[in-house]
């Protein structure tokens, strides 16, 4: 007992040391040279009175700041105005910058979108099968981009899709707003997202991702509408961000089944800090259920959840194979929510009958330290998967005000870990006092070390 407490406060003094921020991806400033080269999309013709479509307009201008690239890049200048368009795909070394007052506007006529090719680690659309459409901005295989301004907006008319999905009348599924692919060093700051049709920013197979001070909403009734996901990228910065969606805030992915599992790539090394996060049908950090190619090494602190179904959720289900492990989340404040903590070994679909049903996931090593809640109404719902049983469930400090409607604080099963100072009392798989501290500490040597990479 004496040795699991000893363990237990080096443990503290460790997340302490994140606490100070020193040691997480979001240390790791981007810098932003200015460009020596500037145009205004207004040169290539683009008209700004919210009906004009002005996709050619992008892409002529893009085309045209390509050749800038071996000159030190250049930007794309949006002034005030509603520039309506389809989908544009975006070059190396551009900065596109929105002037406060500048709204880029989605075109709601699905020709205006390209269909492209779906992603391999999904291996089809993720609503419709076959391809999809692709985000109103895209980058592909580019170094070196910047998505910034004085708080214009990216609004993506979500309505339309919305209904379009929930009348089952797509033919492709739905689009993203902001899309990079197989990119590197990429930031996206200072802006407001609106009404995405599905996913606001995707960043997948990238590295360097950094987001900071952006603000993204849709609303509560949107489907399936998600603020920020990383999707089988590693290096990601998130902080100073405020999200508010119809399902999850944040959600961290890595691949859909057989296709997930043959790609192969993680999610990994990404810190979130100092973010306020809504997910009124979903969760506010959610973890899969597309997790194939694995989630490890994250960093979450400083984090505000309010008025939303789940605080943070893991989903996975047999068939994924894939990891979600050595996940560190401190510092969160919860009010008005459904579920603090909950994780799920029986959820989501498959993307065909092609699936390995003995594909079983692993969920070891999360960490919860450091939380506060109030109006809460189930403490935590944790249900693994009998032959994958969820293990190293470390929860630390943890203090949650149960409300009144709530039928049981803690419901548990194929799941063990180790708990201290939790209210209320956790179930009694939670409670091994044997060796799982050391786990748990040793978790925290091991993010330590590769945050800073
Ligand atoms: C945009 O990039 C995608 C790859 O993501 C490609 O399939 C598509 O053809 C490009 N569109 C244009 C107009 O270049
Ligand atoms: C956040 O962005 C707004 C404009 O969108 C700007 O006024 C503010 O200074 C930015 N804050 C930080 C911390 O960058
Ligand atoms: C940014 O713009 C949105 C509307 O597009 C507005 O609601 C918000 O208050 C603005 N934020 C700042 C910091 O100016
Ligand atoms: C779907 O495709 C059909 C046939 O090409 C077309 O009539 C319909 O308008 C399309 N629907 C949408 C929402 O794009
Ligand atoms: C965001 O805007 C603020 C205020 O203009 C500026 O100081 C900061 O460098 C910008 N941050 C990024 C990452 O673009
Ligand atoms: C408590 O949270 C629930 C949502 O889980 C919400 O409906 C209710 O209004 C909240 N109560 C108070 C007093 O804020
Ligand atoms: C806990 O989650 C499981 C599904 O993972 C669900 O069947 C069960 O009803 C939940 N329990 C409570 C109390 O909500
Ligand atoms: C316990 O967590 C709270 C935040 O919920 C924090 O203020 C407090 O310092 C933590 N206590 C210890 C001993 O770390
Ligand atoms: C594990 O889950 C199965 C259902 O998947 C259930 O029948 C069994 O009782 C659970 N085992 C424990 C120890 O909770
Ligand atoms: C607990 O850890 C100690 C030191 O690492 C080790 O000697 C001992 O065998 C472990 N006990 C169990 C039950 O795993
Ligand atoms: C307690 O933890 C130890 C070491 O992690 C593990 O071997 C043992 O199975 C756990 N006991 C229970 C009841 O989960």
């Amino acid at each position: 007992m004496l040795v699991a407490l000893l363990l237990l406060l080096a443990l503290s003094n460790a997340v302490k040391t994140y606490g100070q921020e020193g040691e997480g991806q979001c240390d790791l400033k981007p810098t932003l040279d200015p460009r020596p080269h500037s145009v205004s999309i207004k040169e290539f013709g683009a008209v700004g009175d919210g009906k004009t479509l002005n996709t050619i307009a992008f892409q002529n201008a893009i085309f045209y700041l390509k050749s800038f690239a071996d000159k030190g890049g250049a930007q794309l200048y949006v002034p005030p105005g509603k520039w309506l368009t389809g989908s544009f795909n975006l070059t190396s070394h551009l900065t596109l910058f929105l002037e406060k007052g500048a709204v880029i506007i989605g075109s709601q006529d699905p020709s205006h979108w390209e269909v492209v090719e779906p992603l391999p680690s999904y291996g089809r659309g993720t609503e419709v099968p076959g391809g999809r459409y692709q985000s109103l901005i895209n980058g592909y295989m580019l170094h070196n981009v910047v998505i910034t301004g004085n708080n214009g907006t990216i609004d993506g008319m979500g309505p339309v899709w919305w209904e379009r999905f929930t009348s089952n009348s797509l033919n492709h599924s739905r689009p993203h707003l902001v899309e990079f692919i197989a990119s590197d060093y990429v930031v996206v700051s200072n802006l407001t997202f609106l009404n995405a049709p599905a996913y606001s920013i995707h960043p997948v197979y990238c590295s360097y991702v950094h987001i900071q001070n952006v603000s993204i909403s849709a609303p509560p009734e949107s489907p399936y509408t998600v603020g920020i996901v990383p999707d089988s990228s590693d290096g990601v910065c998130i902080e100073d961000c405020t999200i508010v969606m119809g399902y999850d805030a944040i959600g961290l992915k890595s691949g859909w089944d057989e296709y997930g599992i043959a790609y192969g790539r993680p999610t990994a090394n990404v810190h979130i800090r100092h973010a306020n996060l809504k997910a009124t049908s979903g969760a506010c950090l959610a973890f899969g259920s597309d997790m194939s190619g694995g989630i490890s090494n994250i960093l979450v602190d400083h984090v505000h959840l309010y008025n939303s179904h789940s605080g943070i959720e893991f989903r996975t289900t047999r068939g994924r194979g894939g990891y979600m492990k050595e996940i560190v989340i401190s510092d969160v404040e919860m009010e008005n929510i459904y579920v603090a903590f909950a994780a799920t070994g029986h959820c989501g679909s498959h993307p065909d009958d092609r699936f390995d049903p003995n594909a079983l996931p692993y969920l070891n090593q999360i960490t919860l330290q450091d939380v506060s809640g109030t109006n809460i109404t189930i403490a935590g719902n944790l249900t693994g998967i009998q032959e994958a049983p969820f293990t190293n469930i470390c929860l630390s400090n943890i203090t949650l005000s149960i409300n009144s409607a709530s039928p049981i604080s803690w419901e548990c099963s194929n799941v063990s870990g180790f708990s201290e100072s939790v209210l209320p009392e956790p179930c009694p798989d939670l409670k091994n006092s044997s060796n799982s501290s050391s786990s748990c500490f040793s978790l925290l040597g091991q993010i330590g070390k590769t945050a800073v990479l």
